[in-house]
């Protein structure tokens, strides 16, 4: 199976200096990389600037901002069985990069920031590889994780909670709920992210399997 993973964060300059970005490590998108290349599935692993060392077997595409995810993206559906979005992506970018190193102002000043593309919500409705959605969520989880799921017409959506530390961004640890498209719901209690990443290859090769996917024909 040709599995097309997305991991980390990434980055939108305001300037040559500065940037926008979050908290994603890469943890969890590079175990699920790892996994499914310990159980013979051809990987591409399209990943932003991560803090560790990416998985060896994958073919590697590195990105930096939203917009080269979303060509990234693009480039691979056509040699894709199964997408997982597990990158976090800046839903915002600055309206005006500079070019320049921004100067110290005076008092308190205002960004404009513009809505960056929505890499899950630019697939087709109707296509024949399956689509894995991530949601990382502080509060109600599952009211949030189920409205994204719908919204971005994905067949099923990874939800963990990052309000803690213990589990989620940055930590080696977590715990998620998948919810599919057909409204069941299965819980993965708290483990390694390794652990997890196992589990979850093998539901997502289940899932292709049996057709789950948005099928064209
Ligand atoms: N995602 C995406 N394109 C974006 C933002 C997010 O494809 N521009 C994907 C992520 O990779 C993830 C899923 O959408 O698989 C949910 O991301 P999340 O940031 O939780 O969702 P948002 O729609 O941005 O909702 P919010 O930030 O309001 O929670």
């Amino acid at each position: 199976m040709r599995f097309v993973v997305t991991a980390g964060p990434t980055r939108e300059a305001i300037d040559p200096v500065r940037f926008i970005s979050n908290r994603s490590s890469g943890k969890m998108g590079y175990a699920i990389v790892e996994a499914a290349l310990a159980r013979k599935h051809q990987v591409t692993l399209i990943s932003g600037p991560a803090a560790i060392a990416p998985p060896k077997g994958a073919n590697l595409v590195w990105i930096t901002t939203g917009d080269e995810l979303y060509g990234a993206v693009h480039a691979a559906l056509p040699k894709c069985d199964v997408l997982v979005m597990c990158a976090a992506v800046s839903d915002y970018k600055p309206a005006q990069v500079s070019s320049r190193k921004m100067r110290k102002r005076r008092g308190a000043f205002s960004l404009k920031l513009v809505p960056a593309r929505d890499i899950l919500a630019s697939l087709p409705k109707r296509r024949r590889y399956l689509v894995i959605g991530f949601a990382a969520e502080t509060h109600d989880l599952a009211r949030n994780a189920q409205k994204k799921l719908r919204a971005k017409n994905c067949d099923a959506i990874v939800a963990n909670d990052v309000s803690g530390s213990e589990t989620g961004m940055e930590s080696d640890e977590n715990e998620v709920t998948i919810f599919f498209d057909d409204g069941e719901k299965q819980k993965i209690s708290r483990a390694s992210k390794k652990f997890i990443a196992r589990e979850l290859v093998k539901i997502f090769a289940k899932m292709f399997e049996k057709g789950l996917t948005k099928k064209s024909w």
